[in-house]
């Protein structure tokens, strides 16, 4: 299972993606994750980051898709990957079709979650992350139900930087729906149902 999943920032694919990971067992790249993981740690990679993410902007695409490549060739993503915001731009699915084609292999799949701008504000103004293990819940979540750990509010998930990363949402990444559209393998799934339900169509259209 290659997929790439597509959808607006709060759309549910890291949600989406936890359950596929945890029933299927294959590789979770997101590079939210990763390049959050490497500003905590102040890498250099994090240090270069952290203005972009903060204010909600794209990180430069020779940052990201080194990140990606390193990600791609790593063990538990040869049996398979589910990639969550990346790609992220034309160039990147460009890069990205280029560097699988290196590798012997492609994309099986690329599932558009599909969520309208009024309710994401709202999903992302009441998101909650675990510090310790970056599970994603809700502000009902006073500590991760998964390890206990302390959950708290990203820093772009301000009202301010919302609304730019759903314009720097619909001026970059959403133009991905046609080009997936164009090379055979987009789905779709409403993302705007309880979390069961939306799961249970996501393997549904990808015929798991
Ligand atoms: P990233 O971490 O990728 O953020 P994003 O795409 O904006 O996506 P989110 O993580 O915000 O949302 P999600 O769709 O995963 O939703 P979630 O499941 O959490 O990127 C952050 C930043 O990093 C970017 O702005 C950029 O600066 C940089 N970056 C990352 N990748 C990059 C790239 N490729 N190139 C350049 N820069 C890059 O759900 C949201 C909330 O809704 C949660 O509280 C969840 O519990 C809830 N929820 C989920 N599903 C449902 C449902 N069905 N019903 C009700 N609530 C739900």
């Amino acid at each position: 299972m290659n997929i790439v999943l597509l959808g607006a920032p709060g759309a549910g694919k890291g949600t989406q993606a936890q359950r596929l990971v945890e029933e299927f067992g294959v590789a979770h790249i997101s590079t939210g994750d990763l390049l959050r993981a490497a500003v905590k740690a102040e890498s250099k990679l994090g240090r270069a980051a952290k203005s972009y993410m903060d204010e909600g902007k794209l990180v430069p695409d020779k940052l990201v898709i080194d990140l990606v490549k390193d990600r791609l060739d790593s063990d538990d993503a040869r049996r398979g990957f589910i990639l969550d915001g990346f790609p992220r731009n034309t160039a990147q699915a460009v890069s990205l079709d280029s560097e699988l084609s290196e590798l012997g292999r492609s994309l099986d799949g690329a599932l558009l979650v599909d969520v309208a701008p009024e309710v994401i504000v709202k999903r992302l103004s009441t998101r909650r992350t675990c510090r310790n293990c970056g599970y994603t819940g809700t502000e009902a979540d006073v500590t991760c139900p998964r390890c206990g750990g302390e959950m708290y509010q990203r820093d772009d998930d301000k009202p301010e930087t919302i609304q730019h990363r759903l314009d720097v949402y619909q001026s970059q990444t959403a133009p991905l729906v046609d080009y997936y559209r164009g090379h055979g393998i987009l789905k779709s799934v409403d993302g705007d149902r309880p979390v069961d339900e939306v799961y249970a169509d996501v393997k549904k259209v990808l015929g798991l």
